[in-house]
């Protein structure tokens, strides 16, 4: 049974009243709902973080390294400045997608560089609660050796 992290980074608590013109009105809960309606079909364990700080997230990811087979991960803004998270995912030695609800390619230039994107097996964007859907599935297939 795989064991996947699925990490939500800074200010995607306000989803659903962020900015739904570009992220949607689903809730955080929504979306973690549906993360956890796949988990079951597809028989896996989850464990879920939101957190506004970069320093919790790298925890998270550290006091799961031994536990986790993958990580799924939306940082938020850390995707294009944190080199703290990239280190800790590098560091923790398991394969990661990171996911966005946006299309980060179609928006502010500073959003079109990603600091994590080269540290991860596949990024995703612009698919809003698919990106993680589809994001989930691709490292499955990755762990099944199906990728
Ligand atoms: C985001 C895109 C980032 O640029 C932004 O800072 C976010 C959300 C997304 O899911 O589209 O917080 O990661």
């Amino acid at each position: 049974m795989h064991k996947i992290l699925i990490i939500h980074g800074p200010n995607l608590n306000l989803l659903g009243e962020r900015e739904p013109d570009i992220y949607g009105r689903l809730t955080l809960d929504d979306v973690n709902q549906r993360i956890t309606e796949l988990a079951a079909e597809k028989k896996i364990k989850i464990k879920i973080i939101q957190s506004n700080h970069e320093g919790r997230l790298i925890d998270f990811l550290h006091e799961n390294r031994k536990w986790a087979d993958g990580i799924v991960i939306n940082p938020g803004a850390f995707t294009h400045y944190s080199y703290a998270l990239r280190d800790a995912i590098t560091g923790i030695q398991l394969p990661a997608v990171e996911v966005h609800l946006s299309d980060i390619y179609k928006r502010e230039d500073f959003r079109k560089i990603s600091v994590t994107k080269e540290v991860c097996i596949q990024q995703i964007s612009g698919k809003g609660l698919n990106s993680y859907i589809e994001g989930l599935q691709y490292l499955l297939n990755y762990l099944n050796g199906n990728v």
